[in-house]
């Protein structure tokens, strides 16, 4: 993508799409995938904002004041007082990451307008003010964190303030994503677990999630086929997305160490270790198995991304 215009007064960023939960880390863990969103951003004096959006989903993406990048711009200008320096804003981006799918696209917008813009005032935030406020804007931390910090995070919510760990797995991964034709809206998605859950379901989820995270951090690839799987939500979320049990059934058969519902959905996710060398089989054997229920899907093989949000030019 190139330069909009060639000021002091602009950058672009790239900023990966994200898999929130991972199976049994609902609303805490995440991991950065090696899909991009790109934001091309001008600040400007004036009070005028622009929004010119390319690839996919382009057309759904709201212009002027209500575009969700020029929000999380505002915000961060506001925290560090140049609110009146700059009041508007050209807004240029190229998207990747599928919309409504699981695979974080409002957290792009979010994260790629805090990271350009504090690179363009010469980076008064570190990464954990952009996660503060990111997280703010978002409403949650699993999907912003590894947006920003990149590999897989645990991510900690106490009183309001967020606490997050980023790590980079010692097992080479491959993530294989299955995105069904049909979106899925998070309000939905959460609207369907219950308010309470069973001990015994806690305990399920608590378990594999610590099992998960160590295995990772550890490379014990051996431990994983016990670590992705999820008693909190999956469950409830099964009826929304047809065929789940089935594309992670198939998954598995093909030889995926776990499957997963990609963030709310409606992406299934599945992971395998880059040496198998069997992310092709698996891609082919989720896409039968969703279109065995009558849904079209296509399929991503992506890997872990290592940086988070990045400035490629300023
Ligand atoms: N953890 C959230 C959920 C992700 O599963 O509802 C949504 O962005």
């Amino acid at each position: 993508m190139k330069k909009f215009t060639d000021n002091q007064n602009c950058t672009l960023v790239r900023v990966p799409g994200t898999s929130a939960n991972c199976g049994p880390g609902f609303d805490c863990l995440g991991v950065a995938t090696t899909i991009y969103n790109y934001l091309d951003l001008t600040l400007l004096r004036t009070g005028r904002v622009e929004v010119e959006s390319s690839g996919i989903g382009s057309e759904n993406i709201p212009r002027g004041r209500r575009n969700l990048t020029w929000q999380a711009i505002r915000r961060l200008l506001k925290e560090v007082g140049r609110e009146e320096e700059f009041k508007g804003a050209i807004i240029r981006t190229k998207s990747n990451v599928p919309i409504s799918r699981g695979l974080g696209s409002s957290s792009t917008a979010i994260v790629a307008g805090l990271t350009a813009a504090n690179k363009i005032l010469g980076s008064p935030l570190d990464k954990n003010d952009l996660l503060r406020l990111a997280t703010e804007l978002e409403g949650h931390p699993d999907n912003v964190a590894p947006a920003i910090f990149g590999g897989f995070t645990v991510s900690v919510m106490d009183k309001g303030a967020v606490q997050t760990f980023s790590f980079l797995p010692r097992i080479k991964l491959k993530l294989i994503v299955a995105v069904p034709e049909f979106e899925l809206s998070t309000r939905l998605a959460r609207k369907v677990l219950p308010k309470n859950v069973a001990l015994k379901d806690a305990i399920f989820n608590v378990s594999r999630a610590s099992m998960l995270v160590a295995a990772l951090v550890e490379g014990r690839e051996e431990l994983l086929p016990l670590a992705f799987d999820d008693a909190l939500h999956q469950p409830y979320r099964k009826k929304l997305v047809p065929g789940m049990t089935e594309v992670f059934d198939a998954a598995k058969s093909a030889g995926a160490l776990g499957a997963a519902i990609s963030g709310a959905g409606s992406c299934l996710i599945a992971f395998t270790s880059a040496r198998s060398g069997l992310e092709q089989k698996i891609a082919s054997s989720m896409v039968a198995a969703f279109q065995a229920h009558n849904i079209k899907s296509e399929a991503l093989i992506l890997g872990v991304d290592k940086r988070g949000a990045t400035v490629i030019d300023s």
